[in-house]
């Protein structure tokens, strides 16, 4: 028995013949639980709760049975095809010499403990007979309970060895039944959630979309084990692949009720030739255990992507006026004028230009023309860019431009002089979404191109404080000119895309960034370490938001959710703005046409939001009453100290005189301290039905609860919540 609990110890596995390796995969609360057999299989004996005596994971086994099958490898920790395997493998591939078979044996593993807090084991794996080898990384963070995972496929044989299938995770629950939450959509119908028990066979989630790879389907899921978890009861494991392009989830309800979830990019027309000595490395399939249901699997989550993955996770953020609904294409630079004076009468920190400001032979004045064609806008903009900065700065503001870098109209000079640098299929008509095609980012002087488009605007305009860059069309007719091997066309555009964007932070490290694709066509944890934030819809309608950021919520922590107020919806300036404040805040309204009282709530609410904004950007968030189950939704983030927060309540059904009839019982506070709440973001010329002069302990807010009285002349409530000492 060769147990590994030792951080640093790097070991190898030679084993006599009863040996037993045991390598657990520990964070604060949860463990995986690898474990090798005398035959150097190397299986997953558990996923769950981390016991406290670690030497009583050797039993696991025995107790759970997970491989009590035919093969022996049926809950293999990668499995391979074409040796014992009967189930959906983690690997598939073609040998040099033609051959379909691999077997991937226990030959070693190290762990690294990187720093306090994150440890990474590294499991090596290698064929018997060819020689072709894998190893598995798992990097875990303890004190978040995530763990990310990836392969690494090597291979020294003679000639090129064809992967069909290649996974970044294989794992292996166990429990008696399975319920998965997913999501669909389309453009305005993001994170549209179904939760249904999993049957016998494979569930596959996946995307064949190659950019906007999300537009149908994200790659986030929860899985709840033995009944659905609620937000603060049952087991539930939350996944995710870090990868912007095609991705493959399986999740397969083996015949003895194991569930094995395999995730990675998705194998569609992609079977990919790897040289000798060539190392594919896979893109990390991120998981998270919880066994205190939804609410904390999210926190954990939360606090690792702004510890670990969101770029300036934990900064700070700036709110802005957009200018895309308020004057589509149609604008020029008196109007730019007013919007930047708007800008600072409204009190946000920037301007953001949208579509419409480049392109000369062929101008951008709709979607149909100009895009790729990134040079000023004569007739609109004849001073360029860079007098609008100026302008900006002299009016106490700062500016941010949109820009769709990776995509081109055929209705454009960039498309005339490179036709070639364009995916399309060369003798085949091409076919457009949103009228245009995406250029070929794995062509490296295309790459040179995107990444000159953010460049040269900074290199012109070192005062540029913003950018928005935004990805509207899915690949059609998928061929690359550039390629050889077309079948390497997905992974390569990605890695293109990757690469231009580890080029622009390396020279621009800090400078915000949106991440947009037509809305939430693109959220994913490889994108955001580039991006320090997303745009979850075009769809700002503020009822349909309260929903569609709840569903992100679990997954995306609230700084970088962009929320913007727009004429979408009728609800009230009121109602439009206090939803938007439950993320990163921004306008995109006509400033200059608001109501003299809309402008004065706006002004209150912006102000309101500065003092508030670090406890949303940075606290802990708890869904107290979901939009799907109550008429009335109430969402409270609080800081870690537990002395302030802010409660945001809001009327979802108004049928029947619906209001908010029960108090709303609050969580994570602290019992013994005492809090006060007072009602803020109040329109002007109306008063709270709220009596403020009352305290109550953190014990009587949780266990009996606040009235934040909702009804169909209050639809939306926020509650600044203060510990009264
Ligand atoms: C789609 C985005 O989601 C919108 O916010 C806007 O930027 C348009 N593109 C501009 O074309």
């Amino acid at each position: 028995m060769n147990l590994l609990l030792t951080p640093f110890l790097v070991l190898t596995g030679l084993l006599t013949a009863n040996a037993q390796t045991i390598m657990p995969v520990e964070t604060r609360n949860t463990a995986m639980v690898l474990e090798v057999d005398q035959k150097r299989d190397c299986r997953i004996a558990y996923l769950g709760e981390r016991l406290e005596n670690k030497t009583e994971y050797q039993r696991i086994s025995s107790a759970k049975e997970l491989a009590n099958d035919y093969s022996g490898v049926l809950n293999s920790v990668y499995t391979a095809s074409g040796s014992r395997n009967l189930v959906e493998p983690a690997i598939t591939v073609t040998h040099a010499d033609g051959n379909n078979s691999l077997d991937l044996r226990y030959v070693s593993h190290d762990l690294k403990k990187l720093d306090e807090n994150v440890s990474e084991l590294r499991v090596h794996l290698k064929d018997p007979v060819y020689n072709f080898e894998v190893t598995l990384h798992y990097k875990s963070y303890y004190n978040e309970d995530v763990v990310e995972q990836w392969s690494v496929i090597r291979h020294h044989e003679r000639g090129n060895v064809i992967l069909h299938k290649y996974a970044s995770a294989n794992l292996v629950m166990k429990a008696e039944s399975y319920w998965l939450r997913q999501y669909y959509g389309d453009w305005a119908k993001e994170m549209q959630a179904e939760e249904t028990q999993l049957t016998h066979g494979i569930k596959t989630l996946d995307s064949k979309l190659g950019t906007r790879a999300n537009l149908f389907q994200p790659s986030v899921f929860m899985v709840s084990m033995n009944k659905p978890a609620s937000e603060d009861e049952g087991n539930v494991l939350y996944g995710a692949l870090e990868y912007s392009g095609n991705f493959r989830i399986d999740l397969e309800l083996d015949h003895l009720n194991n569930l094995r979830i395999i995730a990675g990019i998705n194998n569609y027309a992609s079977p990919y030739s790897l040289k000798a000595g060539e190392a594919f490395v896979t893109p990390a399939f991120l998981y998270t255990l919880s066994g205190k249901g939804k609410g904390e699997a999210s926190r954990q989550l939360h606090r690792w992507a702004r510890n670990y993955k969101l770029l300036n996770g934990n900064g700070d953020r700036l709110t802005l006026l957009n200018n895309w609904e308020a004057t589509y294409f149609d604008f020029n630079e008196n109007k730019l004028s007013e919007l930047l004076k708007d800008t600072k009468k409204l009190g946000v920190d920037l301007f953001l230009l949208d579509d419409g400001w480049f392109a000369n032979k062929y101008p951008r004045n709709d979607d149909r023309a100009g895009l790729g064609d990134w040079k000023e806008n004569k007739t609109k903009l004849p001073n360029g860019i860079s007098s609008l900065v100026k302008e900006a700065k002299n009016n106490g503001v700062k500016f941010g431009i949109w820009i769709e870098p990776e995509m081109v109209n055929p209705k454009s000079e960039l498309y005339e002089k490179h036709p070639n640098w364009v995916v399309k299929q060369p003798v085949r008509e091409e076919y457009y979404f949103r009228n245009q095609l995406v250029l070929d980012l794995a062509n490296p002087t295309v790459q040179d191109f995107v990444y000159g488009v953010v460049d040269d605007l900074f290199t012109k305009n070192p005062e540029l404080a913003y950018i928005k860059w935004d990805c509207n069309a899915v690949i059609y007719n998928a061929h690359s000119s550039y390629l050889k091997n077309q079948s390497h066309f997905y992974i390569e555009y990605m890695r293109g895309l990757y690469r231009v964007l580890e080029r622009i932070r390396a020279k621009y490290p800090k400078v915000p960034m949106m991440l947009c694709s037509g809305g939430g066509g693109r959220v994913d944890y490889a994108a955001l370490q580039y991006f320090t934030e997303y745009w979850p819809s075009d769809n700002t309608d503020p009822l349909e938001r309260i929903f569609m950021q709840w569903e992100y919520s679990y997954f995306f922590p609230a700084l970088s959710s962009t929320n913007h107020v727009t004429d979408w919806g009728k609800q009230p300036i009121k109602f439009r703005t206090d939803v938007a404040m439950m993320g990163k805040l921004g306008f995109d309204i006509v400033v200059s046409k608001l109501p003299e009282n809309d402008l004065k709530f706006c002004q209150e609410a912006i102000s309101n939001y500065n003092d508030l904004k670090s406890i949303i950007w940075h606290g802990d968030q708890f869904r107290l009453s979901h939009p799907k189950e109550s008429s009335v939704a109430s969402m409270l983030y609080l800081d870690e100290r537990k002395a302030e927060g802010v409660l945001f309540n809001y009327l979802v059904n108004n049928r029947y005189g619906e209001r908010s009839r029960l108090p709303v019982k609050l969580k994570g506070l602290d019992p013994k301290k005492k809090y006060r709440l007072t009602e803020i973001n109040l329109y002007p010329g109306t008063t709270s039905t709220l009596s403020t002069d009352i305290s109550y302990s953190g014990d009587f807010l949780m266990k009996i609860g606040f009235n934040p009285d909702v009804n169909s002349g209050r639809t939306s409530v926020i509650l600044k919540i203060s510990e009264v000492k």
